[in-house]
């Protein structure tokens, strides 16, 4: 097949070839990630994981991201010289097989552009831009579709979204499956302040590890994030209330399907009694102020699972989390 043409399968045979996959998400919650994923982990790394041969990607709810690995160079030095070794790294990535792979995953075709994110880690002599540009432009030539560099502004939608990262001398390059990333997600239509980056509140609903027929409550719930992605979980029953009425209304208008119940109340005056597992983002007089008779060490379940600021130790079992510059604490409690 000639570059530019791109066919696809439709999923996993027997003998094909593994897919290799990369997942990304935020420091602190890579082994939640992990064992959402399961089986096919083969390395767990910072912000990242690697597995293969996974079905249904797109599913994955802890991730922000995810990717199909189609080559990972190493040599890449600190000079603009080593520029021209990720540009042979391109030339020798098999697009074909590479987009077949996307496909599997569940990748859409009928892209209309190239866009490339990059990063890369230490002192170098050329930018992330200077990166992108290389990387993105021979791709382009290659798919034979217009490159849109980040230089300019944010890409157009509908452009296969490659991803460059340079760690040390070994440069990974991978494309996303989907057209945007997974965090973005579909129901989050409106926010209040302090709305959780929906992935940690997945994560947050991992930790709890609720059982089906089990109550899951946040009595805190701003926009019902939480609720929302624990709504997902099969046989949960997923409960969110908050003190402010037009919070409650936002998370409603996020959950047109009414999958979660709703109230408006008071988390010192709970109208859930005996909820099995609670997890909340409560207020801590920070971004957002503490309301009427809210006491969070009293909150009772089997397990509760708060996110908390770093300077806040309810004891349990406590992980750092680095959320935007911000390092909040998951604080898993076991009653
Ligand atoms: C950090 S926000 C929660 C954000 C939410 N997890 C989301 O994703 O949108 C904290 C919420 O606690 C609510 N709150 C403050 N005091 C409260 C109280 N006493 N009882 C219930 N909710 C309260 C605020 O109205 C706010 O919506």
């Amino acid at each position: 097949m000639r570059d530019g043409q791109i066919r696809a399968a439709p999923g996993f045979g027997v003998g094909e070839e593994p897919v290799r996959l990369v997942a990304r998400t935020l420091r602190g919650i890579e082994d939640v990630l992990a064992e959402e994923i399961g089986g096919t982990v083969e390395r767990v790394g910072h912000r990242e994981v690697w597995f293969r041969d996974y079905p249904a990607p797109l599913g994955l709810r802890t991730a922000d991201d995810v990717f199909v690995v189609a080559t990972t160079a190493d040599r890449i030095g600190r000079t603009r010289a080593d520029l021209a070794s990720l540009a042979a790294a391109v030339d020798d990535i098999d697009l074909t097989r590479t987009l077949h792979d996307r496909s599997r995953c569940g990748g859409k075709e009928n892209c209309t552009g190239v866009d490339v994110s990059a990063s890369a880690l230490g002192k170098r002599t050329y930018s992330r831009f200077d990166i992108e540009d290389v990387v993105g432009g021979r791709l382009a030539q290659r798919l034979r579709l217009p490159y849109w560099s980040r230089r300019d502004g944010v890409p157009p939608a509908n452009c296969l979204s490659w991803r460059v990262s340079v760690v040390g001398d070994e440069a990974t390059i991978a494309v996303r499956i989907a057209e945007r990333p997974l965090h973005r997600r579909e129901y989050r239509t409106a926010s209040v302040p302090g709305s959780l980056h929906p992935p940690l509140a997945a994560a947050l609903v991992r930790l709890a590890a609720p059982r089906p027929g089990d109550v899951l409550f946040d009595p805190c719930c701003g926009a019902g994030t939480i609720p929302i992605e624990a709504a997902r979980v099969p046989g949960v029953v997923a409960v969110g209330a908050d003190i402010d009425p037009r919070a409650v209304a936002v998370a409603r208008s996020n959950d047109p399907a009414g999958l979660v119940r709703w109230a408006v109340a008071d988390a010192g005056r709970s109208p859930v009694r005996g909820a099995d597992v609670i997890v909340s983002n409560p207020p801590w007089d920070r971004q957002v102020a503490t309301r009427g008779t809210l006491v969070p060490q009293r909150f009772s379940a089997r397990r509760v699972v708060l996110l908390l600021p770093e300077h806040v130790d309810l004891g349990g079992q406590r992980r750092q989390v680095s959320l935007f510059g911000q390092r909040p604490v998951i604080t898993v409690l076991d009653r």
